[in-house]
């Protein structure tokens, strides 16, 4: 089933200049690229977006790291693309990710662990309505 999930290449890969290589390998595991900008996240933006971490001792160095460099925000489609871009992600902790995904090639640390992709259909609707409008992704 031809599904939308989405995306963000967090700032410590832009900072690399590894959008290309991240988006190469989205490429090329058959997911297409219908949406994308690179944007500063603002504060609020950032806490907005992953406020069920609120309460987790992680969470004001993750809006911190979120807000610190400039992002990439996606809208990925393809089969079964939130699970897809899952497998394509590897594990959250890099030190978990299986070989030839993004977070085993190119993750520095947990917090600074690439990319982000959304974990259900449901929360991958909510997340690109947060950053594009149906305008802005061309399928
Ligand atoms: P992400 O998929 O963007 O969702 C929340 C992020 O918090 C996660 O990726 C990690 O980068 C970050 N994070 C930092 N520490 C932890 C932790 N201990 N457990 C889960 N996520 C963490």
């Amino acid at each position: 089933m031809t599904e939308r999930t989405f995306s963000i290449i967090k700032p410590d890969a832009t900072r690399r200049n590894l959008t290309g290589k991240i988006n190469a390998v989205i490429e090329d595991a058959g997911l297409r690229i219908v949406g994308q900008r690179r944007v500063r996240m603002s504060r609020a933006q950032a806490e907005a977006f992953y406020g069920v971490h609120k309460d987790k001792p992680f969470f004001g160095e993750l809006v911190d790291f979120m807000t610190s460099g400039p992002v990439v925000v996606q809208v990925l489609e393809g089969d079964n693309a939130v699970a897809r871009y899952r497998e394509v992600m590897g594990a959250t902790n890099p030190a978990n990710a299986a070989p030839g995904t993004i977070r085993q090639l190119y993750a520095e640390s947990f917090t600074g662990n690439s990319v982000h992709g959304s974990d259900s259909p449901e929360n991958a609707k909510i997340e690109i309505a947060q950053f594009f409008t149906d305008a802005d992704v061309v399928g």
